[in-house]
């Protein structure tokens, strides 16, 4: 993913990057409604009324997580975003870049093949949710304690530049 080299993230890639996690964060938390309705839904059943609310919630944040995941690309190839820094050494590098490939192609397959499912009732779509959904809690994790490392350990600036809520 090319983009010219910066030496910071802007505050919108930030705010973006956070906004993103927290709605992926509330979708796992809360998404029992949805399971509900689905499950009803493919069974021919009626859904408990008080599912639905839930189930609307994941439709819409879900979708707030694409279009705001296509926002943040477009930052990225326009703007760019700094080198992967902090770590010497060549295969903790690779790692960092293949984890943050890997969400870029995930917070659009996840919520895609949910719209698939739900509107469109493509058959498999649910499937491929389920295990991209999956997936990316393993990204997450991995890219957290990748974050933890490098703060903690490596003592570089990378978790402070991404919490710089407030630069220019
Ligand atoms: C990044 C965004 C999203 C995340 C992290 C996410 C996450 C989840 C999770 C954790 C489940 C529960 C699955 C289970 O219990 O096995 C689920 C189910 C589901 N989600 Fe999403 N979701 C997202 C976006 C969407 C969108 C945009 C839609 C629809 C427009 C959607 C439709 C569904 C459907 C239909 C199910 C039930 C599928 C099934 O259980 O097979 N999701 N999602
Ligand atoms: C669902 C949750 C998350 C997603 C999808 C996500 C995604 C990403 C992506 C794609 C990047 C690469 C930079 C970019 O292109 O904008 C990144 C960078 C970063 N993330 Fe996350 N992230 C998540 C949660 C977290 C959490 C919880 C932390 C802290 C514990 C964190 C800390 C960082 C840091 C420090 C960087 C900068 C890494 C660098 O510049 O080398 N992220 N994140």
């Amino acid at each position: 993913m090319a983009g010219a080299p910066v030496s910071s993230y802007s505050k919108t890639q930030v705010w973006l990057h956070w906004s993103i996690a927290a709605l992926i964060l509330v979708q796992f938390v809360a998404h029992d409604g949805m399971q509900h309705v689905w499950r009803a839904l493919r069974r021919g059943q009626e859904a408990a009324a008080g599912d639905w609310p839930l189930a609307y919630m994941h439709v819409v944040l879900g979708l707030a997580v694409l279009v705001l995941a296509a926002w943040r690309l477009w930052l990225r190839s326009t703007r760019g975003v700094p080198p992967v820094s902090g770590m010497e050494h060549p295969a903790l590098q690779l790692l960092a870049r293949l984890t943050h490939l890997a969400f870029y192609a995930l917070i659009f397959i996840v919520p895609l093949s949910g719209a698939a499912a739900w509107f469109l009732r493509v058959p498999g779509a649910g499937l491929v949710h389920g295990i991209g959904k999956n997936i990316l809690l393993y990204v997450v994790l991995l890219h957290i304690v990748g974050a933890l490392v490098q703060h903690f350990v490596l003592k570089s600036n990378v978790l402070r530049q991404m919490l710089a809520f407030r630069q220019a």
